[in-house]
């Protein structure tokens, strides 16, 4: 499944299995920019040889109005014209904020991805999200735009640090439990220990299905207003975990899930036999713990964007494969995870 090029999204290419440094043939020779952060810098200094670049600090508090007010004035002094082209080279962080100066500098140039992080392929280079936090408020300033081009090349992923890695992980399984024909789940359940050594075949399967997975979502919702947040299963209980427990978000989402599997059971709407199923999955990549959600956890979800009154909507399974809306109450969720 080498060089595949997927039109998921109608104006992104995503070329999964391209390797990175082939970037130059998607230019058609436009003057090109990257912006990236210090971690890709050095580990790849080829792809920076003979562009301007701008190279920021690593970590998301440079996902901020700051760093776009940064980016604007360096566009300036480089003299950026309309017909000038962004390309962000890195994971979630450098996609959002490039994806976001580059649709508003000008009114708009255009920008491509190459997403060096396992969650950038599948989840934040996808589906048109660009944006920065305002504060502790995450994502609160950005606008819907498709790069024209995004490369996955799994390549990228064999310096990725373990914990990031196994973070991504968390979010194709998420993919896996949603997807409607069980067709990752099934690749994952036969394919684990490939994954893991990060088999390059392998991870080209997994990227594929995932970006698929997400595309198809995002075409019946591209503007988020409603269906879109299936792809949040696992995410209301997880962005909780993250934060209390300071650890990375694909991590959390598979805590999520489990609580949420656990309510879906307790309340009658999926049977024991999927859950266990699913649990199975995700201890082949080595997911085996639950966390007990104290007080404090409750309080966060109580203030969860996704709140209506004292009502939680909930993405919860039904099966392996058909994820549902639920509404709960608080007190319900209490009772039912007690
Ligand atoms: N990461 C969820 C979305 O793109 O909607």
């Amino acid at each position: 499944m080498n060089n595949n090029t997927h039109n998921y999204i109608s104006n992104s290419d995503i070329k999964i299995g391209l390797p990175a440094i082939e970037f130059k043939q998607l230019l058609n020779n436009r003057r090109t920019i990257i912006i990236s952060d210090e971690n890709l810098f050095c580990l790849y200094p080829q792809v920076f040889e003979g562009f301007d670049k701008i190279i920021l600090p690593s970590g998301e508090d440079t996902k901020s109005l700051k760093t776009v007010e940064l980016l604007i004035s360096e566009f300036v002094k480089l003299n950026l014209d309309r017909n000038s082209f962004i390309l962000g080279f890195g994971g979630g962080v450098i996609c959002d904020i490039t994806g976001f100066v580059a649709s508003v500098f000008m009114r708009g140039l255009n920008f491509g991805f190459i997403a060096s992080s396992l969650l950038a392929q599948i989840d934040a280079a996808i589906g048109g999200k660009n944006g920065v936090d305002f504060g502790n408020y995450k994502n609160y300033i950005g606008c819907f735009n498709n790069p024209e081009f995004v490369i996955c090349d799994p390549i990228l992923l064999k310096t990725l640090p373990d914990n990031e890695y196994k973070s991504g992980l968390g979010e194709v399984l998420k993919y896996a439990v949603i997807q409607s024909k069980n067709e990752l789940f099934n690749y994952l359940n036969q394919n684990a220990e490939q994954i893991l050594a990060k088999n390059q075949n392998s991870l080209n399967v997994v990227v594929n299905q995932c970006v698929k997975t997400k595309s198809d979502i995002v075409a019946k919702d591209p503007f988020d207003k409603g269906f879109r947040q299936i792809l949040n299963f696992g995410h209301s209980f997880g962005h909780c975990i993250e934060k209390i427990e300071n650890i990375p978000h694909g991590i959390a989402v598979v805590y999520g899930m489990r609580i949420a599997l656990k309510l879906a059971v307790k309340k009658g709407l999926l049977s024991s036999d999927s859950q266990n199923n699913t649990l199975k999955l995700f201890a082949k990549f080595g997911f085996t713990e639950d966390i007990i959600l104290s007080d404090e956890h409750f309080k966060i979800l109580a203030g969860d964007k996704k709140k209506n009154l004292d009502l939680i909507k909930l993405v919860i399974i039904t099966d392996i494969g058909k994820p549902e809306f639920v509404n709960f109450k608080i007190d319900e969720i209490k009772n039912l995870l007690k």
